[in-house]
């Protein structure tokens, strides 16, 4: 083959290794997530911004109402993991773009994943612990805590 001829775009840069293509997965789970994330993420707008009193109507006794249900708990927390995943493994996509050394490459996209978990076990935690009734109660929660 000479200098000039152009490889077929459909050439493997290296030999196709056995087992799980991690690749073609994290490829397959951004579009899905990426779906996914529409949905939620639009469906969480409409509900909190434009439903009811709308924007108006945020506040703490609002917040509370939601996260009595686990409907709103699961929603926001899928919400938070895929979103949280979906942009950890596209930074990593443009780390491994841009980033050509393997040190810093290795060293960033483990810091991508260890804050991803971090987050998302501080979120996950947030959304089921989360208990409206810790004083000081405000007035709107005084008749839903017990005294
Ligand atoms: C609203 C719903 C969303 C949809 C439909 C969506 C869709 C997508 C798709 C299909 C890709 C792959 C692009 C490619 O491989 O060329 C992508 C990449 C990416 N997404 Fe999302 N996404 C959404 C929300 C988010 C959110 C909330 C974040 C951040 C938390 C995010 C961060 C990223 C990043 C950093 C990339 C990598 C970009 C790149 O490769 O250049 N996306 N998104």
């Amino acid at each position: 083959m000479t200098a000039d001829t152009i490889v077929n775009p459909r050439t493997p840069v290296a030999p196709r290794r056995k087992g799980v293509n991690l690749e073609k997965w994290g490829w397959l789970f951004m579009r899905g997530s990426g779906v996914l994330l529409v949905v939620l993420i639009f469906g969480h707008l409409f509900v909190n911004l434009m439903l009811g009193k709308g924007v108006l109507g945020l506040d703490f006794a609002f917040v509370a109402g939601k996260y009595a249900t686990p409907f709103w708990q699961w929603w926001d927390v899928i919400m938070l993991w895929l979103a949280l995943i979906h942009g950890t493994n596209g930074m990593r996509t443009i780390v491994n773009d841009y980033v050509t050394h393997n040190g810093p490459r290795r060293v960033l996209i483990w810091a991508l994943w260890l804050v991803a978990a971090f987050l998302i076990l501080l979120g996950t935690l947030v959304v089921f612990t989360f208990d409206p009734c810790i004083p000081p109660v405000p007035d709107a929660l005084a008749g839903i805590c017990p005294a």
